[in-house]
């Protein structure tokens, strides 16, 4: 069949038998998808300048950083981060875990890097801990470290459970405190890798996707206080 021209491997007809086929590989025999069932799950490091989107007309999207194999694959943003966020993001085309994952019951915890302009302070942190009231809601008791406080710029750890619209921003802009970079560093289970540049993707080992299914995430409390 496949010297008789019936295999293709990423809509190209394949006729040596000898044909190395990848992880991630579209396979088609007459057409129909061979072998080719299981879910996938990609971690990618978004840089700034992305739009977290399935498609757009006129920005680029974090699709754009990803092979076509996956995009065939329907792998689509599990939830969102803004386009000047950077940080951890994850795509799957498991409908059910993602659904789960963002459900408003069982929302994982996320961990942010923030720069945030002016001081930061203890009043802040308490704050954080004590829940926020926005213009439409108040955030759930949220964690706040504070690495580094100076009159013109602070960093900080940031743990929270939601994810509302440009939550991050509103919390800390509620204080008085501009976010000027915001890196996501955390999402469930899942750490994004110091060897993962801006821009790169990989697909999760079999121990990450185990702990994000149990979501072993729980407030790591590393920014608590
Ligand atoms: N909170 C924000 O304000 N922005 C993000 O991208 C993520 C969380």
């Amino acid at each position: 069949m496949i010297r008789g021209g019936q295999a293709e491997v990423n809509g190209q007809t394949v006729r040596d038998g000898s044909f190395q086929v990848r992880e991630g590989d579209d396979v088609r025999l007459h057409g129909a998808s061979v072998g080719n069932h299981t879910y996938q799950y990609v971690m990618l490091h978004k840089p700034a300048g992305v739009l977290t989107a399935a498609s757009d007309r006129h920005a680029s999207t974090v699709m754009d950083l990803l092979p076509e194999s996956l995009l065939r694959r329907k792998v689509l943003p599990v939830g969102r981060l803004d386009k000047d966020t950077t940080g951890l993001l994850l795509l799957t085309n498991d409908g059910e875990l993602a659904h789960r994952l963002l459900s408003p019951k069982r929302h994982v915890w996320k961990r942010y890097l923030a720069v945030v302009s002016g001081r930061l302070i203890s009043e802040d942190v308490a704050a954080f801990e004590n829940g926020i009231a926005l213009s439409d809601f108040t955030s759930k008791p949220a964690g706040l470290r504070i690495l580094s406080a100076e009159a013109e710029e602070s960093r900080a750890l940031v743990e929270l459970r939601e994810g509302k619209f440009h939550q991050v921003k509103r919390m800390f802009l509620s204080r008085g405190h501009e976010v000027l970079t915001l890196h996501r560093v955390a999402f469930g289970a899942l750490t994004l890798p110091e060897d993962l540049s801006a821009g790169e993707w990989r697909e999760l080992t079999g121990e990450e996707l185990a702990a994000l299914k149990r979501d072993d995430s729980g407030q790591t409390g590393v920014a608590n206080g």
